[in-house]
């Protein structure tokens, strides 16, 4: 995938309008932004799921702009061809217009990021809309919203019953027509995500939402095998790099102690 031209929002737009599904996945750093590039993703996050996975949060609600920015200049070195976004964090959006459309600029000017992720519903969308007219492209992120996991009764499905899903339908509607470019739809039944993938002009993109958005998003660590603290059951897991990973430093470890590594071949005479 190396010279890959750099992918674009009306390239996006296209491939839901083609039926051709959109592959993202998580990066925080400078190699994963390498190997997702060269995967030949379509869109990277630098997700504030950072904060569990590398910064050993217990949720992502701690997560700084600080640390967000830190981890997307990491990601924006690889100059991937996929679109990277960054999550503005908790804290960051919620208290007032002027501090979102500022603290999504850092994330743009000081990170390098192309477009930034946030959270919540209709009561977002004069946000969304201030942060695109400043000229900042906005993804949307609705269902289980990790930052307010504790307000939804936990890491849960939504809109299991008929009046939460017309509530987050309705939402989808006021954020797309706020401007946001894409949709995260995070765990909601199968049925709601196709009810609003065919809704939107824009893309939605699922994480346990089922095979009917027009595109899918999985957290880095999880679909490698590297972090095991929890997984959900949307979580496809296509190798166990933590065991690999694990044995290859004990057969290191091993090696020291019998002082057979370094040898001859990893030497300088
Ligand atoms: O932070 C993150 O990784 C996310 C995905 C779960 C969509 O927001």
């Amino acid at each position: 995938m190396a010279g890959r031209a750099k992918v674009t929002l009306p390239q996006l737009q296209a491939m839901k309008e083609r039926g051709e599904k959109i592959a993202m996945v998580t990066a925080y750093d400078y190699s994963a932004a390498l190997l997702a590039d060269r995967a030949g993703m379509d869109m990277i996050l630098v997700g504030d799921s950072l904060g569990m996975v590398v910064l050993g949060y217990s949720s992502t609600v701690p997560v700084t702009m600080e640390e967000m920015i830190h981890h997307t200049k990491a990601v924006m070195r690889a100059n991937p061809a996929a679109l990277v976004v960054a999550d503005l964090p908790f804290l960051s959006y919620q208290t007032g217009i002027k501090d979102a459309v500022y603290n999504a600029g850092r994330l743009v000017k000081e990170g390098g990021a192309d477009a930034v992720k946030l959270e919540g519903g209709r009561a977002m969308a004069p946000v969304v809309r201030a942060i695109v007219d400043a000229g900042i492209p906005v993804m949307g992120h609705l269902g289980l919203t990790p930052q307010s996991a504790v307000q939804l009764g936990g890491y849960r499905v939504q809109g299991r019953e008929q009046e939460a899903a017309d509530r987050i339908a309705a939402d989808a509607e006021a954020l797309a027509e706020a401007g946001v470019f894409s949709l995260v739809l995070e765990c909601v039944p199968v049925e709601l995500a196709r009810r609003i993938t065919a809704a939107l002009k824009v893309p939605t993109i699922g994480i346990g939402a089922g095979p009917h958005c027009d595109g899918q998003v999985l957290v880095f660590h999880d679909l490698l095998g590297l972090f095991d603290r929890f997984r959900p059951k949307f979580v496809k897991c296509y190798v166990n790099l933590s065991e690999i990973i694990v044995n290859a430093l004990a057969s290191y470890r091993e090696e020291v102690r019998q002082g057979r590594f370094p040898d001859e071949g990893h030497s300088f005479q």
